[in-house]
């Protein structure tokens, strides 16, 4: 490390901490404050996440810094502080709820910040990019999940950093969130080092419905990977849920409502798909019937002809032969998981 990545951990760490006494334990953070109790979150989940406030000010974080002798360059560097057109810098976040974002070993390396209600501007603020930290390797929560795994053997995908924390606060505290992009394979291949059970529970809004069919493609084309699906009703994300039907409601929809690709892809085509139409039918059941090809286990296979025969009431005797004209197309290849080498060990379907 150089002593300039250095004194950016070393900033970020007093800056995260200034943030979180402002939100804690001062008037201005009372207002932050009192939203996110609001929202439900405790005071001990506050701690943990170790969430704070950056108050309106263009100078407090600037001149906080100064104190303590960090260069100026380096600080714009980090995405703590920014340039302005007359060449001072200015703290970069103001007015907003700030959420740190940890490296793989929980230093914090980078924030987003979200506005109050009523104030005008993007909900959420990351930081830049920086040497330290990059969006499409970053997940919010990783570090933690990692010691979670441990117990819980799996890791829950979730859209936005508050359903990572109000899950973590309901007791489901194996979440992360990607920071507002959609998940990447450089996620994927850092999730898959810890574990291959991922569980995705996006928001259940049409936004939501779609990123939940990139990441679970993306997930199968990562191969080994054992993915299940939680699929939200009433447009609501997790953090809305809990709210609105309580914690309990909420564990119970987390565990007994786990589905998986093929069900969720019925579902999910058929919100697009007019089942009244016959060329629209046939495309449906083309689709659907090519990822029931994949399955091995011949029940399985039972199950969701019987679903898709449901669905479109195409007989399921068509279905069947339809099914056993089809190439026997290749698994999705399975590994067998040695987490001690920290890698996959191929075992393919074919072999
Ligand atoms: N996001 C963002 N900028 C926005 C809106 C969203 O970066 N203007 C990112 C954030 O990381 C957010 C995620 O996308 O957590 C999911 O967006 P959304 O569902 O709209 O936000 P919520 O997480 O539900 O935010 P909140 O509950 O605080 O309103
Ligand atoms: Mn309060
Ligand atoms: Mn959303
Ligand atoms: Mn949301
Ligand atoms: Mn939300």
């Amino acid at each position: 490390q150089t002593d300039d990545t250095h004194a950016m951990i070393e900033a970020h760490a007093l800056v995260s901490q200034l943030y979180h006494y402002i939100l804690t334990s001062t008037e201005e953070g009372t207002e932050a404050l009192n939203y996110l109790h609001d929202r439900g979150l405790n005071d001990e989940v506050i701690r943990q996440f170790n969430i704070g406030f950056a108050p309106k000010s263009w100078e407090l974080v600037t001149a906080f810094l100064e104190k303590r002798d960090f260069d100026q360059h380096v600080m714009i560097d980090a995405g703590l502080l920014a340039r302005r057109d007359d060449g001072n810098a200015v703290d970069r976040f103001r007015e907003r709820i700030m959420f740190p974002i940890t490296n793989d070993r929980g230093q914090t390396i980078a924030f987003s910040g979200r506005l109050l209600p009523g104030v005008e501007g993007p909900k959420y603020l990351n930081s830049p990019e920086t040497a330290l930290f990059n969006k499409r390797e970053t997940l919010f929560n990783f570090a933690n999940v990692r010691k979670e795994i441990r117990q819980t053997k799996a890791v829950t995908v979730f859209e936005g950093f508050m359903d990572v924390i109000a899950a973590s606060q309901a007791g489901i505290t194996n979440g992360v969130a990607s920071m507002g992009t959609a998940l990447t394979p450089e996620h994927i291949s850092k999730l898959k080092r810890v574990t291959n059970r991922v569980i995705v529970c996006y928001d259940g809004d049409s936004a939501g419905l779609n990123a939940t069919y990139k990441a679970v493609q993306l997930l199968q084309e990562a191969r080994g990977m054992q993915v299940k699906i939680i699929s939200l009703p009433e447009k609501l994300d997790p953090d809305e849920y809990i709210q609105t039907k309580g914690v309990v409601a909420f564990k119970d929809f987390y565990e007994q409502q786990q589905i998986e690709w093929p069900l969720f892809l019925m579902r999910y085509l058929s919100l697009a798909t007019d089942l009244s139409q016959a060329d629209e039918v046939a495309h449906y059941v083309e689709q659907v019937l090519t990822e029931i090809n994949r399955i091995e286990n011949p029940i399985e296979k039972e199950v969701y002809l019987a679903e898709l025969n449901q669905r479109t009431q195409i007989d399921k005797a068509v279905l069947r032969q339809q099914l056993a004209q089809r190439q026997p197309q290749p698994q999705y290849e399975e590994f067998a998981f040695q987490p001690q080498e920290q890698r996959l060990v191929k075992r393919t379907a074919l072999d």
